[in-house]
């Protein structure tokens, strides 16, 4: 089945379309064109669904029909829109094109670009050793038929190790491992959440937590971050106002922020949830990244007597994406249902890829204290860069995580990326981490890449930004008065 957009929805995606920066002296149809692209281009307007009918477009943005249909036409020229007499327009894959690691769409040739819109570092050195040890180990698995729904019994064990040294004891029952962070939520909310159930997310949040709640067709509402982080009082009100089916919260060095949510209100934040009838789901994805010697608070579950929170985690981000081994910690009897409901999905985990885990865990503070030093340092190379060629943006040192946050110098973000992607570097702008086309002032930054693409994405980004002046100051339109 196709979805369909409709012409108010893709109307508040487009936003300020028709006064974007950079958007020289183009004309009307042509400035929506690239507008629509823009969307494509960083996931917002997904691929395969029906664009509104011109007339309704046209309606939605106060426009005349005309220029829908120019920009419609201009789209199916540059490969981005199929269309069929009588049956509509279709949002498409243009062949000089593919689907990056990010979802996000590239062009075919893309060697010389730096890449910003992933936030993952590269595989550390012990990985060849643990996949070769791992192999020698694989025959004690291979008398089996290697279905093991709730993950191999080594790997749940050392995974619960790892819970029960931060101080929140831990059994293997209560453990299951997944094809990564992401499997694990869609898992959680294949169980926990009916369609139309509702959701709080934190603004900004991970992209694909959303786009796991929007299969689902959660109905999300959303908790702003400040500079500070979270607002207790705002938080927690919300959740005891909303009283929302579940909560998906990063309170480790938050993706994008790099924010750390202290103690006192993770405690708190279990008690109101329980009082609401909230199941707390708590991303910990960076959870072994803190930096500059940054404590941690005790796990969100510590405060947990009712098992409302299930936690969920993997090896992503300390040692390598493409492992694809992740984990819930939740109650056994959780666990149980959870490996249940993914006999329908996927069966169970590959024995080979968590038998590397397991030696990579092994070498866990060997491997975490390296990673945490290579971050630091090019945390900091990037803090330095951007203060010197981008004194405009504002940045909040993170004590943790692979991302910073920069609040630019102005609405840009998209403008910006779609920019950024001419001169050879991508971005993920800002609007990608909310729900409704704002976020325009934001941009996140990882700091995974080397310290010298870093500086050198980072120069590339001002000459951008530079140009992005000169082609004339964005000219917003005055809100109409209704009177
Ligand atoms: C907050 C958060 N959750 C989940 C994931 C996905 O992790 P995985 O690769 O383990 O599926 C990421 C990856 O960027 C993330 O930042």
């Amino acid at each position: 089945m196709t979805t369909q957009v409709r012409g108010v929805q893709l109307a508040r995606l487009l936003g300020q379309w028709h006064a974007l920066p950079g958007r020289r002296r183009s004309p009307d149809y042509a400035a929506l064109a690239g507008a629509v692209r823009g969307l494509l281009a960083d996931g917002r307007l997904p691929l395969g669904v029906r664009l509104p009918a011109e007339r309704e477009l046209a309606e939605a943005l106060r426009i005349s029909r005309t220029t829908v249909t120019a920009a419609y036409r201009e789209l199916r020229e540059t490969g981005h829109l199929a269309s069929r007499r009588g049956a509509g327009s279709w949002t498409m894959l243009p062949g000089t094109h593919r689907v990056a690691s990010t979802g996000l769409w590239t062009p075919l040739d893309d060697r010389d670009m730096i890449d910003l819109g992933v936030a993952a570092l590269s595989a550390p050195a012990q990985l060849v050793p643990a996949a070769r040890a791992a192999a020698e180990d694989l025959p004690r698995y291979l008398g089996g038929a290697g279905y093991h729904p709730t993950g191999i019994i080594e790997l749940r064990e050392a995974v619960a190790r790892g819970y029960t040294e931060r101080g929140l004891p831990t059994s293997p029952e209560q453990i299951m491992v997944t094809s990564g962070t992401q499997h694990a939520l869609d898992l959680v909310l294949r169980l926990a959440l009916s369609p139309g159930g509702g959701v709080l997310v934190e603004s900004p949040t991970y992209p694909n937590a959303l786009a796991a709640l929007a299969a689902r067709r959660a109905r999300i509402t959303t908790h702003g971050l400040s500079d500070d982080g979270w607002d207790a009082d705002l938080l927690l009100g919300s959740i005891r106002q909303t009283r929302p089916k579940l909560a998906y919260l990063i309170p480790e060095f938050h993706n994008p922020t790099g924010h750390l949510m202290a103690a006192d209100l993770r405690e708190r934040l279990v008690g109101a949830a329980h009082a609401a009838g909230t199941d707390l789901v708590v991303d910990e994805s960076f959870v072994d990244l803190p930096l500059d010697g940054t404590p941690l608070p005790p796990p969100v579950a510590v405060f947990d007597r009712h098992s409302r929170v299930i936690s969920i985690g993997g090896m992503s981000k300390p040692y390598w994406g493409g492992l694809r081994i992740g984990w819930v910690r939740a109650s056994a009897p959780q666990v149980q249902r959870l490996a249940a409901a993914r006999v329908g999905v996927d069966m169970a985990s590959p024995v080979l890829d968590q038998l590397v885990a397991v030696h990579l865990l092994a070498q866990a503070p060997a491997i975490v204290t390296a990673r945490r030093a290579q971050l630091a340092a090019q945390r900091d190379a990037l803090v330095a860069a951007l203060a010197e060629r981008l004194p405009d943006w504002r940045v909040t040192v993170p004590r943790g995580g692979v991302t910073l946050w920069a609040e630019l110098d102005g609405p840009i973000s998209s403008a910006l990326a779609r920019a950024a992607e001419e001169v050879g570097v991508r971005l993920a702008p800002g609007p990608r981490f909310g729900l409704d086309g704002t976020l325009e002032r934001f941009l996140r930054l990882p700091f995974t890449l080397p310290a010298a693409e870093l500086v050198e994405a980072v120069g590339r980004l001002a000459a951008v930004r530079y140009d992005l002046d000169r082609a004339g100051r964005p000219q917003w339109r005055e809100p109409s008065v209704i009177a």
